[in-house]
């Protein structure tokens, strides 16, 4: 459905849970804990599919925290893409353990995946996330490229921790069909604030005149993309922050706990938990509503302070 600015609203996020296995730097701090128990269950994802389904979502993406931390993931994405109207069905993971998942996933009806991936050094890996393992990561681009999944790693860069890896992301989009998407850091988490921090996009395009524009596949992506001559892949840059999209803006998310949130860079949520289990009718209004009255554009700027973490939002 349209909303007030005639943006075309027809992309969800589901978050399915806070919970994730890692802990990546600019994500959340070191201390935050997460809880399961708010967590919507497949009954009620599936009630709330029905009604975003019927108010025009073709484009569906579960994130987390980490979405494979849920048992019942496989269930949830037969479930997404048992509605016909949904024609693009992909999760994004840190991929600790995505390999042994990935074939009943994709059997489940999963068209691809992105992976987020800040670093091609086990020991800057394992930094950065708090604890991951770099092999299990290659070993699931290496399972999902097997199984001919479309795969684009994220990549987010940190100026002092992997803004000297720029090089190396671009080569793997050279040599391999998987797109890498750079992603200026967000103000979240106390790292995420740090504005001398971020590589804004034109720096990478600066540092490496070979990337040239390709056209955009999808003309609602954030990203824009990029290649160079004989590459497999291509190379995005996501940039939020120096090149707002919000214009072009056709997403909703759905954090775990039900809240419907419009806007990554703004507070405001409609929390559909309490609508859930009376009429159908008043469901659907409740989230035509805010649909409607989505923010115009995010607030990120220096100073913002989310009221929530990454991880409870929904990446
Ligand atoms: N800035 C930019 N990207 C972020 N992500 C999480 N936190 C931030 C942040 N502060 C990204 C992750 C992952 C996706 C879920 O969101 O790298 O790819």
């Amino acid at each position: 459905m349209r909303d007030w600015m005639g943006r075309d609203i027809h992309y969800l996020r589901i978050s399915l849970t806070e919970r994730c296995n890692l802990k990546c730097i600019y994500c959340r701090e070191e201390t935050e804990y997460c809880q399961a128990k708010q967590e919507l269950s497949l009954m009620e994802l599936t009630r709330l599919m029905r009604v975003f389904v019927e108010l025009g979502i073709t484009k569906v993406r579960l994130t987390g925290g980490e979405p494979l931390v849920r048992k019942d993931l496989e269930q949830i994405v037969r479930m997404v893409a048992s509605f016909p109207e949904i024609r693009d069905l992909s999760i994004t993971t840190n991929a600790q353990g995505l390999a042994e998942r990935l074939p009943a996933l994709r059997r489940a009806g999963l068209q691809r995946v992105n992976i987020s991936l800040d670093s091609l050094d086990a020991a800057r890996y394992r930094c950065m996330t708090r604890g991951g393992d770099l092999n299990k990561v290659i070993n699931s681009i290496q399972a999902a490229v097997r199984e001919k999944m479309m795969v684009k790693i994220n990549v987010v860069l940190v100026r002092g921790e992997n803004d000297t890896e720029i090089g190396d992301f671009i080569a793997l989009a050279r040599d391999y069909p998987i797109d890498v998407r750079f992603i200026e850091l967000m103000p979240f988490s106390t790292l995420g604030t740090a504005d001398e921090r971020r590589v804004p996009g034109e720096e990478i395009l600066a540092q490496y005149p070979f990337l040239h524009p390709a056209a955009a596949r999808d003309p609602s992506q954030p990203a824009q993309d990029y290649s160079g001559n004989g590459f497999a892949g291509h190379v995005g840059l996501i940039n939020p922050i120096s090149h707002k999209f919000c214009s072009k803006c056709s997403r909703a998310r759905l954090t775990s706990d039900g809240k419907l949130r419009m806007c990554l860079g703004q507070d405001e949520e409609t929390d559909l938990r309490p609508w859930l289990y009376g009429s159908e009718e008043h469901l659907i209004q409740v989230i035509r509503d805010a649909i409607y009255h989505k923010p115009q554009a995010h607030g990120f700027c220096s100073t913002y302070h989310a009221a929530r973490a990454m991880n409870q939002i929904g990446g």
